[in-house]
């Protein structure tokens, strides 16, 4: 493991620009004026038929095409065989004309934008009819703001999942061609909105690369208490802004408050009473990749690195909450406003209860920096709010707005997405409008090393293998316990714990743990062993031991037990 870690080391002495902020801007701001050609490059290694990779989480977005892709393979799944060779013909559709249907001039398709009128949109040169799907597929309304017109610049931000599914699916709706079109390189006609991405570690490995989202090895996770911020995981779901110092500003609108809305620069909120805490942030879809083996699931495919554990600094919002006149109130909320835009310019945004923000044991910070450092362009530079306890999609980065109202925010990600669900209701009963949105994570932990798969040396004399791993609760619940099993729960083994010293309630940061779990007789003899983890938290909630029973639609809250396999030497 030392070994691994002197790799990132290495790796990351090759990459400097990774690391101060203040390089990176400059990195990529010279790369956007004059090395344009590099970036080209760097973006087509990195990102393979690109035009294609917009289709599936546009399709989501634009036309909840990719609600409908999932919709598609649960009920058909012949397409999983699908050769690339397949993919790469199937990318090509939406540029060729097809000689079996009709052309249509632009103002013919603006016309169909009505669902009386049927809702038409293009892509490259394609037509397609999609009214049947806007009309019957979860999300599928969302199609209606490229309703008769093109979809290519919707794409050209969302970029993942790029599946023979979806393109097959979109093909299914064409109806023409679109007449005269030179098909656009939605990339370029746009200034690229990838342009100006930071450059990335490379060890942290991409489960999308546009948005950037990507996670560290797990083997590496459990070496470090505070997370190196080069191998944080990243959570991205638009283009990385470019915040420039200077220029930054935050709005707080405390209409609860007797004041009124107040500008905050940089500077300003580093004037203001420094504060530092603990705190792990984990993607609601942490673990995501377990629970898909059970049933597939919509969303990233997230191992058990999606988490971190990291000190943040910076100004208290209940400090400036209350010097801005917020008083208490249980049902008013505090929304974010995020400086990264969707196409039709609406910002990333989530909201916290009000209670939580004004609670100074809530520790909820205007963070500047992590691990002592400016915060990264990647997480949230200059500010980001840090919400401890709290599913990471709270905790909105580049943050440009702060709003005291009663209602949570309406932005997507708050009211159709991160939101729990019964294991029985499916993508036809699923109402997002009657789930509450995940605020504290429940109990969970994982092992980091050994690997799966991995061929493990029994100590000769103790007869024991050693396991690390980390735990964390949400909601500052300390965590108590890790049992560790090798025979599938007839004997249970107690990890030692390393956490920081802070008081139950307000226990923001992760639990790394080490165990010495003995090899029973019969896993000695058959040389594997199934490890089994299960934390226990302050409250005494420990986590759910199969999948299956927690399982739900978009993957999120995996905290089953984690089961690692491995072989004996
Ligand atoms: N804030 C903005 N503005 N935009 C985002 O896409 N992603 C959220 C949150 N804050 C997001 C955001 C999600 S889902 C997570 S899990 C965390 O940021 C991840 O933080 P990190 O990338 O710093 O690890």
């Amino acid at each position: 493991m030392r070994l691994l870690w002197q790799r990132a080391v290495r790796l990351q002495k090759l990459l400097p620009q990774t690391r101060p902020h203040r390089r990176l801007l400059a990195t990529t701001t010279a790369s956007a004026r004059g090395n344009g050609q590099e970036e080209r490059e760097r973006r087509k290694w990195s990102s393979p038929g690109s035009k294609a990779e917009m289709l599936l989480y546009g399709a989501f977005w634009v036309g909840g095409l990719g609600l409908g892709y999932f919709w598609l393979t649960q009920r058909n799944s012949s397409t999983a065989e699908a050769t690339p060779d397949d993919e790469a013909v199937a990318r090509l559709w939406h540029i060729t004309p097809r000689k079996d249907l009709p052309t249509y001039k632009a103002d013919q398709v603006e016309q169909h934008n009505a669902p009386d009128k049927r809702i038409w949109v293009t892509y490259g040169l394609g037509v397609y009819d999609v009214t049947e799907f806007a009309e019957n597929h979860p999300g599928g309304d969302k199609i209606m703001m490229a309703a008769g017109s093109a979809i290519d610049p919707f794409w050209a931000i969302y970029q993942q999942h790029n599946t023979l599914e979806v393109l097959e699916l979109l093909e299914s709706f064409r109806i023409g061609n679109l007449e005269g079109l030179i098909v656009p390189n939605a990339e370029e006609e746009l200034g690229s909105p990838w342009a100006q991405e930071p450059v990335r570690h490379a060890l942290l490995k991409p489960a999308s690369k546009r948005p950037f989202n990507a996670e560290p090895p797990i083997g590496l996770l459990a070496e470090k208490f505070y997370t190196p911020n080069e191998l944080f995981y990243v959570r991205n779901h638009l283009p990385v802004p470019v915040v420039a110092s200077e220029e930054y500003e935050l709005e707080i609108d405390a209409c609860g408050g007797e004041q009124k809305p107040l500008t905050l620069t940089l500077a300003q909120i580093k004037a203001l009473p420094r504060h530092t805490v603990t705190a792990a942030i984990m993607c609601g879809g942490n673990r995501r990749s377990e629970m898909t083996s059970i049933k597939a699931v919509k969303g990233l495919s997230w191992g058990a690195g999606a988490v971190g554990n990291a000190k943040w600094s910076g100004a208290r919002l209940c400090d400036v909450l209350r010097e801005q006149g917020v008083q208490p109130n249980e049902s008013m909320h505090v929304l974010f406003e995020g400086a990264d835009l969707d196409p039709t310019s609406h910002p990333y945004g989530a909201s916290i209860p009000l209670s939580k923000a004004l609670d100074p044991r809530g520790d909820v910070l205007l963070a500047y920096e992590m691990n002592d450092e400016p915060l990264t362009r990647d997480h949230g530079y200059p500010i980001r709010v840090i919400v401890p306890g709290t599913v990471g999609a709270r905790n909105v980065k580049w943050l440009t707005r702060i709003a005291v109202a009663d209602h949570e925010s309406d932005s997507h990600w708050q009211q159709n997405d991160y939101k729990g669900f019964s294991p029985s209701t499916d993508w036809d009963t699923v109402d997002f409008g009657k789930a509450e949105a995940i605020q504290a994570m429940p109990v969970t932990s994982a092992i980091c090393t050994p690997l799966p798969g991995e061929r493990v040396k029994v100590d000769p004399q103790g007869r024991y293998i050693t396991v690390r791993g980390y735990a964390w609760s949400g909601g500052g619940r300390k965590i108590l316990r890790v049992d560790l099993t090798g025979d599938e729960g007839k004997t249970w083994h107690v990890a030692e714990l390393e956490q920081e010293d802070a008081p139950d309630g307000r226990h923001y940061g992760w639990s790394l743990w080490t165990a010495r779990l003995p090899i029973p007789e019969e896993q000695q003899q058959q040389q594997q062993l199934e490890i089994w983890a299960k934390a226990v938290d302050s409250a005494y909630n420990v986590q759910p031991e199969k999948f299956e029973h927690i399982w739900n639609l978009r993957g999120v809250l995996a905290n089953a037990y984690h089961k690692v396999k491995v072989k004996l030497a």
